[in-house]
């Protein structure tokens, strides 16, 4: 009888609903389903450099599935972004993972896990990545775990703000997080009635913004709903989107405007059904992956299935909302406006 798999795992970057789902995910079936062996490396790519682990059996796997963060711990430490007086993390690396008798390094996380993956990839060692965050930006998949996630919750939040706006007649300027990618707020804003959707990928004019607002008082809607991705272009240095858009309506329209910044709670508490669903998924295909010595992939959504995407592809792109995207075409026929017109 061959010698089992002895696979290693890590989560990496930002923490967001669902990571541990598919560390259970990947765990449960490579141990039951393949009879390998599994450890989990604590604090992302730190852990794998310097050889802090702990051993995951069926037992430690159990009774994470509904637990938000990770189990392991995260970090975004680049290992291939050395500074002066580094020791050689690469090496120490490729070093820890012959030293360990590992087979494959499962590496979860975003775009920036993905692409040291690819790099580790390149150096010899076997790795596969699971595509998480709450932006779902990760090229090369349509869904990442973590987005259904976040959007429940800024869609609560945005329909909890409806109430104040209607009572006090404001506008009310929610930011919601995305990174350069205005995914949660198109989705949250489309979900909880958003007046205006201000996105990084769309440029606009607070003149537009302004202008929108006022003619929805015009037209005896006295309050409005502005929902601003964090990543949207301010002009002024120092000042969060929420800021900016807040003070600048404030101003310019004289109507009553509060900002409201969702932050951590977008990515904290329990994963939704679907990134339950979802990631334990990913988790199950990364697995099926391994057993079949298909290294050098992530594991990727494409309409309702699993693929394996080669990590040299994905390291290093970004998936953003493209110009012509269906839904903010299909917002615009509602009137909902994007602040560039
Ligand atoms: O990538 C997830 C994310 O929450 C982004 O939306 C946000 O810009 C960033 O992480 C915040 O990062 P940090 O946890 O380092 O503050």
């Amino acid at each position: 009888m061959s010698k089992p798999k002895r696979i290693g795992v890590l989560t990496a970057g930002g923490d967001c609903p669902g990571l541990n789902a598919a560390i259970r995910g990947v765990g449960k079936t490579a141990i039951v389903e393949h009879g390998m062996e599994v450890i989990g490396f604590t604090a992302g790519y730190s852990g794998l450099i310097n050889k802090e682990y702990v051993e995951l059996d069926e037992h430690s796997l159990s009774g994470i599935l509904t637990l938000g963060g990770t189990i392991l711990g995260t970090s975004r430490e680049k290992p291939f972004k050395m500074g002066e007086g580094d020791p050689n993390k690469p090496e120490l690396i490729v070093q820890n993972y012959h030293d360990l008798g590992l087979d494959c390094v499962v590496c979860i996380g975003g775009n920036g896990t993905m692409k040291t993956a690819a790099k580790l990839s390149d150096l010899g060692i076997n790795v596969i990545g699971i595509p998480k965050t709450i932006d779902n930006d990760v090229w090369g998949t349509d869904v990442t775990f973590g987005f259904d996630s976040a959007l429940g919750i800024a869609t609560e939040a945005i329909d909890r703000l409806h109430t104040t706006a209607n009572s006090h007649q404001r506008a009310m300027v929610i930011e919601v997080m995305g990174h350069h990618a205005g995914w949660i707020a198109l989705y949250a804003g489309m979900a909880a009635g958003g007046d205006i959707i201000l996105v990084p990928e769309i440029d606009f004019s607070i003149g537009a913004v302004c202008k929108r607002i006022e003619k929805r008082f015009e037209d005896k809607k006295p309050y409005s709903i502005v929902v601003v991705a964090e990543g949207i272009k301010v002009p002024k240095k120092g000042m969060t989107a929420a800021q900016f858009v807040t003070e600048n309506i404030q101003l310019f329209t004289g109507i009553e405007t509060r900002e409201t910044r969702l932050g951590y709670i977008q990515r904290g508490g329990s994963p939704s059904p679907m990134d339950r669903i979802l990631a334990t998924r990913y988790g199950a295909f990364a697995a099926e992956l391994i057993a079949k010595g298909e290294y050098g992939n992530m594991v990727a959504m494409k309409g309702n299935k699993l693929e394996a995407v080669g990590l040299k592809e994905v390291g290093g792109k970004l998936r953003l909302i493209e110009p012509g995207n269906n839904m903010v075409r299909k917002a615009r026929n509602m009137g909902i406006s994007f602040g560039d017109e």
